[in-house]
């Protein structure tokens, strides 16, 4: 393992093993994950969810496109898109990376065998699977979501929850990949690596968390399941249709009618959601507080899906140019699950049942360092 103070830090220091250990620069990483603010992985919203190509677009001013050469965007739980993506550049992929339950864009675990896809894939093709827990580590399950969903990636990065909000990141994983850190042919600094108050907060953390096996994540689940519940029911009683989809203590609500929403594109646009909530970032339909401060006001009308209304192209907005584009109005319009599916896509555990906590036990030119181009 290696530490340092943020989670972006931990998911460049991650990526590069990979590119070391395999040789090849290309990063596959999924849309509406995020890893960090960094140049290199940072990215905006792929101009086609259905063709996955590098580079990826940059996500803000600043940033060079150059940046993102080598990072390929994969629509979320899409195994065809995975699988031509893997097809496409094959041999030349070093890592894919993910949050293992995707957390960044509402709450979206993954659909059935779409994790298992990615792991058969990495292992087919040589890539590095690195899971990015640093949402979900140490808080939907001791030992991180990698536990839930029962597969092992080959490094892991964690953050936030680790020392309790003390600044500390985590990476860490197969043995032979971390060695390549060990020898010194990748380089990983920083001055506050393995500081000792942070360390300090996380031996603390963990010891308190692990106590009797892990018995504190009984309550935590149910305290995130009654915060579901509840928020359904204030939707129920007041009449506003809501969906909470969470996993654990983490989950989010939106105003909507759909059944369930698995993948980020329509998540970012339905109704207008709340803010995302966890037992320690409470929203107020939970709390008891009023009615006029919990029910939002009406969603938003979305941009229409014909020109008519659009502003001239010169002057559309970013969002609603997305919106207005051909081929998102034939994908929302053709998602399998989205239109009127009874169950949802996932295990019924991600709707909030308890979660038996489970140690995973996590297993890592002429530059100055094997991975950097
Ligand atoms: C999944 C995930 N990865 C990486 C990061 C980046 O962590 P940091 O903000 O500590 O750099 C975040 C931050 O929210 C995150 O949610």
């Amino acid at each position: 393992m290696r530490f340092c103070s943020s989670g972006s830090e931990a998911v460049h220091a991650a990526i590069r093993i990979a590119r070391a250990a395999t040789g090849r620069w290309k990063v596959a990483r999924f849309e509406g994950h995020y890893h960090g603010w960094l140049d290199t992985i940072y990215i905006g919203e792929s101009p086609d969810a259905e063709r996955p190509a590098a580079p990826a677009a940059p996500g803000t001013r600043g940033q060079p496109r150059s940046a993102l050469a080598d990072v390929i965007v994969l629509p979320w739980n899409d195994p065809d898109a995975l699988a031509a993506a893997m097809h496409i550049y094959r041999g030349q992929i070093a890592a894919v990376i993910l949050e293992p339950i995707l957390c960044n864009t509402g709450v979206i675990p993954p659909r059935p065998g779409f994790v298992e896809a990615i792991r058969e894939w990495c292992d087919r093709v040589g890539a590095v699977l690195i899971f990015d827990e640093v949402i979900t580590g140490f808080r939907v399950a001791l030992g991180g979501a990698q536990s839930l969903l029962g597969i092992r990636p080959d490094l892991t990065v964690f953050g936030k929850a680790v020392a309790n909000g003390f600044p500390l990141s985590v990476v860490g994983g197969r043995r032979d990949l971390m060695e390549h850190i060990a020898s010194g042919a990748v380089l990983h600094g920083g001055t506050y690596n393995g500081n000792l108050p942070a360390m300090a907060a996380a031996r603390a953390t963990l010891d308190a968390l692990s106590a009797d096996g892990g018995a504190v994540y009984g309550g935590i689940t149910d305290t995130g399941r009654s915060l579901m519940d509840g928020l359904r029911r204030a939707g129920a009683e007041a009449g506003v249709p809501v969906l909470v989809q969470g996993v654990g203590p983490v989950f989010h609500m939106w105003i909507s009618n759909r059944p369930s929403i698995d993948e980020p594109r329509t998540a970012r646009t339905e109704g207008r959601s709340s803010t995302r909530c966890s037992p320690r970032r409470c929203c107020a339909a939970a709390c008891g507080r009023s009615r006029a401060d919990v029910v939002p006001s009406p969603p938003p009308t979305p941009p229409s899906t014909s020109r008519g209304p659009c502003a001239p192209r010169g002057r559309r907005s970013r969002k609603c140019a997305t919106l207005c584009r051909p081929s998102h109005r034939v994908r929302t319009g053709t998602r399998r699950m989205i239109q009127g599916g009874t169950a949802p896509p996932w295990p019924s555990e991600c709707w909030g049942r308890p979660f038996a906590p489970n140690d995973s036990g996590i297993r890592p030119a002429a530059p100055a360092t094997g991975a950097t181009s």
